[in-house]
């Protein structure tokens, strides 16, 4: 496959009393992208971070922060992430009011917008919003935590929606990216990458990774090895 991948750690697995220094440690290590998921104890059973935590980052590294909100109502929040200097802002579909609307916001505050669809959530979602589209994340388990193990359905739900993002550029449709989370972890990454993904999250696999292993940047460089073979 000649597409390049794109890795994104989820910080969800790094040592929050250390942040800054974490995301400069993957940057340093290869990272294209910080993952920055969003929970708020009711889209999902799970509080975690928000705008506050993203505008404190935002120094630290160049690479884009690619801000997953597992929130519900939406809208309120994305101009509050945009100030805080996130670049992609994907949701869940199901848990705001009107779609379209929500893609056009992110991309008015000059963010790529996406749509994340949960392990059960069927590709209908993308029917009438392909041109709105800057990326779309296939949750590849349950959202909620970290260091979950992947549902292997997600492989065939990844490439029907390759098939879907190419005929849309076909056609003369914008770039897509397609972007998976959940579980991606070395043993895996070969399968998602030749499903279709271009560019993967990896929370637990970058984080949990022992420094004898050559730690952020020996895991990066495993994963993209792997997925190359
Ligand atoms: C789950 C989050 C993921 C999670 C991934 O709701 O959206 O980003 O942190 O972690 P791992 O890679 O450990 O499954
Ligand atoms: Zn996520």
């Amino acid at each position: 496959m000649s597409m390049t991948l794109r890795i994104a750690p989820s910080i969800l697995s790094a040592d929050f009393a250390r942040l800054g220094e974490e995301v400069r440690a993957i940057e340093a290590a290869g990272a294209d992208l910080v993952h920055f998921d969003v929970m708020d104890n009711h889209y999902v059973p799970n509080l975690t971070i928000g705008p506050l935590v993203c505008e404190a980052i935002r120094p630290h590294v160049k690479i884009g922060i690619d801000v997953h909100l597992m929130v519900e109502p939406v809208d309120s929040l994305i101009p509050l992430f945009a100030k805080a200097g996130a670049n992609i802002i994907t949701f869940h579909p199901e848990a705001s009011r009107h779609v379209d609307r929500t893609l056009s916001l992110i991309r008015e505050l000059g963010c790529k917008a996406g749509v994340v669809l949960n392990p059960a959530t069927p590709l209908d979602w993308l029917d009438h919003v392909m041109d709105k589209l800057d990326i779309i994340l296939l949750m590849s388990v349950n959202p909620g935590f970290g260091g979950q193990k992947f549902i292997p359905s997600t492989l065939g739900k990844l490439r029907a929606v390759r098939q879907r993002i190419d005929a849309h550029q076909a056609a003369g449709g914008q770039p897509i990216w397609l972007e998976v989370d959940g579980g991606v972890k070395t043993d895996n990454i070969q399968q998602i990458v030749r499903a279709g993904a271009d560019t993967c999250v990896a929370g637990s696999a970058v984080f949990g990774a022992p420094d004898a292993d050559g730690g952020y940047r020996g895991v990066m460089q495993s994963l993209r090895q792997a997925a190359n073979q």
